[in-house]
């Protein structure tokens, strides 16, 4: 079990000695059954937080202290085993950050009265502890941690680890130690395997392996991965061999060891390095941090090592952990949480790719809502049900995905997930002959209904263009993209079924108006992802050119209100896939400016300067200036309720937005403290309500219309 560092805070409370009795019981179980089949009740986080919350009890209750406390003990107290360890294997201490890192460095320099010679840094592979005995070159015995001094005999999984030669390259006599693991393919095989068999699923790679470890005539066999840490004589071990390995250097030893024929982390990413100086140890540790995410296996931390034998002898050990080594935790990047249901999304290529909603939850500093699922087969060979509880992973920027169904935690309420029988974009057949399934009309599945978006009110408003009249123009080859539809001429549209010359000329009309359609609309009909109208709104008017726009990087475009680092990002990748379509829009003559608006002070000057910028290391992203002129409505939030009227009542709600906005104001949708202003128009509701208990101001549209006249003709 491990401690992450959100755990150091978030430590359960016990109120009383009854909880405290609880809490033992709860985490006793949690850690025999998670030694025993790899099926833990609790997640990882959920575990260290009841365990610290243990131990804080005991700390201000020391003579209430139980003897099955789990605290202070190698795995919780909860492990059997017979063999005994010719040398303790130890488990590590933590450190949790650079300040309490170089603290511990320090400690173990006084303790040693000199500076270390070289650390080893290398990553903490979560998996098991292993003992593997090689007699005369032979591999003879594989034995568990157990609880440091003695561990199980767990040989009858020899060949079914990859990585642990059957015969070294050389006839000695030694044990490795080091981890046993499943590979995120490893993983996701044994459960298919599992499943097929009628088993219940490992809910992660480490449950796979502790589960795979100990179990004896399966009658199917899985594989796991081994690397080693660490290597040791034995009592039966040439007497020169033991005496010259005391000597080596780890890394060293570590050489030996792979050079024999012993998988180790050496050939992977996150290979060890031995550095000299604190802050060089320090960089390698953010640096198989930032790693982490792609790795094909696990890791839960780094493990910072004095190299040297005589550097190691000199610090010595605890009962439990070594005084010359200690682990640098990562936060958890996994946590149990329920799939509320599965949605099924229709990709640019007609690929209808489900994905679950999970009840959100936090999972290393973000909110995980969703998690990808790759294909209908995915699901039905993971046997998800709605209403799983399911251990969910994610690290850095990766998609968070889930690892499997904590079968164990099932009640029998779970419903079956129910895939869709027609396209859930268009509703036409679905191609269901490959593993990935699509849509039958398949890119054209995307285009007619980003075409029809295109066309539709609140972004470029072209009358006349419903989806079935889209469904036709793709159909017969005329429109790939939405700018195709500002070079359709009138024999073109004359050539398609139930288009006469009147509905041809209202729809070549409508088109040609929608070149002078205000940017936020036309950025609007991009569909950029991670916008909106409002945010469409937004960015046109602090950039008020669509050449600005592009021009923006990500550090430029976090100027504009409700865009973060990951937005920005997002829309500076879409926008420069989009650039062929921008650019045939501005060959056809879509305006491209929005009204009103003028660019921020020193854009021009970015865009030229971005280029020396980058050489010199510089900044290009600028300082925000305000992108409007001041407005009647600067500074004030509006909210627009009930039926418009008079000079407004044509407007929609997006209109009204958008004038609101051209004025200088926000627009919202509801009413809170922060609301300057509310129009209320006929049959006007539980906003005005609200509006009158807050006291704020209300007018109606008559009165709002005045205020704006100035703004008002701008619309459409
Ligand atoms: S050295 C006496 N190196 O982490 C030194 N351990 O939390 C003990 N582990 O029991 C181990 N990767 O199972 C070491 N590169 C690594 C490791 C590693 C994973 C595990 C090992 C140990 C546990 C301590």
């Amino acid at each position: 079990m491990t401690t992450s560092p959100a755990v150091q805070a978030a430590a359960a409370t016990l109120a009383d000695a009854a909880a405290y009795t609880e809490a033992v019981g709860t985490a006793t179980a949690a850690a025999a059954a998670y030694y025993a089949t790899g099926e833990s009740t609790l997640d990882d986080d959920a575990y260290d937080r009841l365990v610290r919350g243990i131990a804080a009890y005991e700390e201000t209750h020391p003579d209430e202290m139980s003897a099955a406390s789990p605290t202070g003990k190698v795995a919780g107290g909860a492990v059997v085993g017979d063999v005994p360890h010719t040398v303790p294997m130890l488990s590590l201490d933590n450190v949790f950050s650079a300040e309490q890192l170089l603290s511990w460095t320090a400690s173990v320099e006084r303790r040693i009265g000199r500076p270390v010679e070289q650390w080893s840094v290398e990553a903490k592979l979560d998996g098991l502890a292993i003992a593997a005995r090689y007699e005369n070159g032979r591999l003879a015995r594989l034995i568990t941690r157990g609880d440091g001094s003695a561990g199980e005999d767990v040989s009858h999984a020899v060949g079914t680890i990859i990585g642990l030669p059957d015969r070294l390259a050389e006839p000695v006599t030694l044990e490795v130690r080091g981890e046993v693991l499943m590979t995120t393919e490893q993983f996701e095989h044994a459960n298919t395997v599992r499943t097929e068999h009628g088993g219940a699923p490992f809910a992660n790679p480490r449950n796979g392996a502790a589960g795979t470890l100990r179990a004896k005539d399966r009658q199917y066999t899985v594989e796991m991965t081994f690397f080693g840490y660490g290597v040791l004589p034995l009592p039966t071990s040439d007497a020169d061999l033991a005496e010259r390995m005391g000597e080596w250097p780890h890394s060293e030893l570590m050489t030996y060891v792979a050079g024999l024929g012993v998988h180790t982390a050496e050939t992977t990413a996150v290979a060890p390095r031995t550095l000299k100086t604190v802050d060089e140890v320090q960089a390698r540790i953010d640096e198989i941090a930032a790693l982490r995410p792609e790795l094909p296996f696990g890791i839960d931390g780094i493990v910072i090592k004095a190299d040297r034998a005589a550097d190691q002898a000199a610090a010595g050990s605890g009962s439990r952990a070594p005084r010359w080594a200690i682990a640098y935790k990562l936060p958890a990047v996994e946590k149990v949480t329920t799939l509320l249901g599965v949605e099924w999304n229709v990709g640019r290529t007609g690929v209808i790719a489900p994905r679950a909603v999970l009840r959100p939850v936090e999972i290393d500093g973000s909110t995980v809502s969703y998690a990808t699922l790759h294909n209908p087969a995915d699901i039905t060979r993971r046997g998800l049900r709605i209403g799983d509880q399911v251990m969910v992973y994610k690290a850095g920027d990766i998609i968070p995905r889930i690892e499997a169904p904590v079968a164990h935690l099932r009640t029998g309420d779970e419903q079956p997930i129910v895939f869709p029988e027609a396209c859930p974009q268009c509703g036409s057949d679905i191609d269901t002959s490959e593993q990935r399934w699509r849509c039958v009309r398949g890119r054209n599945c995307r285009l007619v209904a980003s075409v029809s978006y295109a066309a539709g009110r609140d972004q470029l408003d072209i009358e006349g263009l419903g989806a079935t009249r889209v469904v036709q123009l793709v159909e017969a080859g005329l429109v790939a993209d939405f700018a195709d539809l500002f070079t359709l001429t009138r024999g073109q549209l004359l050539d398609l079924d139930r288009m006469g010359e009147t509905s041809t000329d209202n729809l070549l009309a409508a088109i040609d108006g929608a070149r002078t359609r205000p940017l936020s609309r036309v950025f609007c009909a991009l569909g950029v992802r991670g916008t909106g109208r409002s945010m469409s709104r937004r960015i046109s008017r602090h950039f008020a050119t669509m050449e600005h726009i592009r021009a923006a990087d990500a550090e430029a475009l976090q100027q504009v209100e409700g865009i973060g680092v990951e937005k920005a990002k997002v829309v500076v990748a879409e926008l420069a896939e989009l650039a062929p379509l921008i650019d045939r829009l501005t060959a056809a003559g879509v305006n491209m400016t929005e009204p009103g608006a003028t660019p921020p002070a020193d854009a021009d000057a970015d865009a030229d300067a971005a280029d020396a910028a980058d050489a010199e290391g510089g900044e290009a992203g600028g300082q925000a200036a305000p992108a409007a002129d001041a407005g009647p409505l600067d500074g004030m939030t509006v909210v627009v309720t009930g039926a418009m009227t008079g000079a407004l009542e044509k407007l929609s709600r997006n209109q009204m937005n958008e004038l609101i906005e051209r004025a200088g104001g926000k627009s919202s949708s509801s009413v809170s403290k922060r609301t300057s202003l509310l129009v209320a128009g006929e049959n006007a509701g539980s906003k005005r309500e609200k509006a009158v208990q807050l006291g704020t101001r209300i007018v109606a549209p008559d009165e709002f219309a005045d205020l704006v006249a100035d703004f008002l003709d701008e619309t459409g």
